[in-house]
């Protein structure tokens, strides 16, 4: 599906690795989110051994469009995994990781050390650009890896062929450091660029959301860690609502249940214990209501649970 930038309220989920898998991805999009990203893959480990990567590129069918997001740090592989993706249908784009900041990730030369070598991160983006088939390139980035450069950043992805840019507010240095978010250097990067730029990091409420499209803006915005135990921030963004109906949390939540149901069987329920944790939390009686779902296997009780505790 084409991605229209002009669109009011544009929402990105940002992939979060270990809690944006399929059925989190499935339900937001279903409640708001118009674009999903898979969880980051390595261009080295989907090259050598993809069966194992496989199954992260699995998507539910509702994600459309679906980008695929690759590390990397070398042309020859980053190409062999486009190829690869080429054969693949169902993908719409292909991200480059340009701001992970895990140790084990840039001490391979990837993710966030690309900022350190832009012209690298040009040939690969390039490099992308020259053999993909697929619709859509996009980089995701932070704003440097010690120094802030955004404007930089976003000038050579556009140059060397990125659709949209998006960009986290923070250095590598400043790791997720509550602090040193700056939305003032995405704002930089916007007014550099003519691609579309996407604003993100801390966006956690309606009110915040509003802040940072006024403060960057930017063309549309990408949320992670807020959407954890709250997937109901896109319904809420979408629909400017001050508040969401405890009726309207209760449909995600089982929606959110039943996805897990479908992916994982029956294993799924002991997995969705700790997303009701979460989704429990600021509610009244919601430790009697961990407690019961803790001593229950069954399906059934604990949908019944749900409608009970959320009503
Ligand atoms: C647990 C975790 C896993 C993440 N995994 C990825 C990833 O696979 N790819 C990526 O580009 N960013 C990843 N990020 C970064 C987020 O996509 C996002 O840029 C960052 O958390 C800031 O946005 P937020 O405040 O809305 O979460 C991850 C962040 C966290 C906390």
């Amino acid at each position: 599906m084409k991605i229209d930038f002009s669109q009011k309220d544009l929402l990105f989920l940002a992939p979060l690795a270990g809690y944006t898998d399929l059925p989190f991805r499935q339900v937001v999009k279903k409640f708001g989110v118009d674009i999903t990203i898979s969880e980051m893959i390595s261009s080295n480990a989907f090259v050598y051994h993809s069966s194992k990567t496989l199954r992260m590129l699995e998507k539910a069918p509702n994600e459309d469009p679906f980008i695929v997001q690759i590390s990397g740090n070398d042309e020859e592989i980053i190409k062999k995994a486009v190829l690869l993706l080429n054969d693949m249908d169902g993908i719409d784009g292909i991200d480059l990781n340009c701001g992970c900041p895990v140790p084990k990730v840039v001490n391979h030369g990837s993710g966030s050390a690309l900022l350190k070598d832009l012209p690298k991160m040009a040939r690969l983006i390039e490099t992308i650009k020259k053999h993909s088939n697929k619709r859509y390139l996009s980089v995701k980035s932070r704003l440097g890896f010690e120094d802030k450069y955004p404007k930089e950043i976003a000038r050579i992805a556009q140059q060397s062929g990125a659709d949209w840019i998006a960009l986290h507010g923070r250095t590598r240095a400043d790791k997720y450091k509550p602090d040193r978010i700056d939305y003032n250097s995405i704002a930089d990067a916007k007014q550099a660029v003519s691609i579309p730029v996407i604003a993100n990091g801390d966006i956690t409420t309606l009110k915040k959301y509003k802040e940072v499209k006024e403060l960057t803006g930017a063309d549309a915005v990408m949320i992670g860690r807020g959407a954890v135990g709250n997937p109901w921030i896109f319904y809420q963004i979408k629909n400017n609502l001050e508040e969401v109906k405890k009726d309207k949390i209760k449909e995600i939540v089982i929606e959110h249940f039943n996805s897990m149901l479908k992916v994982y069987g029956d294993k799924g329920i002991g997995i969705f214990r700790k997303h009701l944790h979460t989704y429990s939390k600021n509610f009244p009686q919601a430790s009697s209501f961990r407690d019961r779902v803790n001593r229950t296997d069954d399906k059934d009780v604990v949908i019944e649970y749900i409608e009970e505790f959320f009503s």
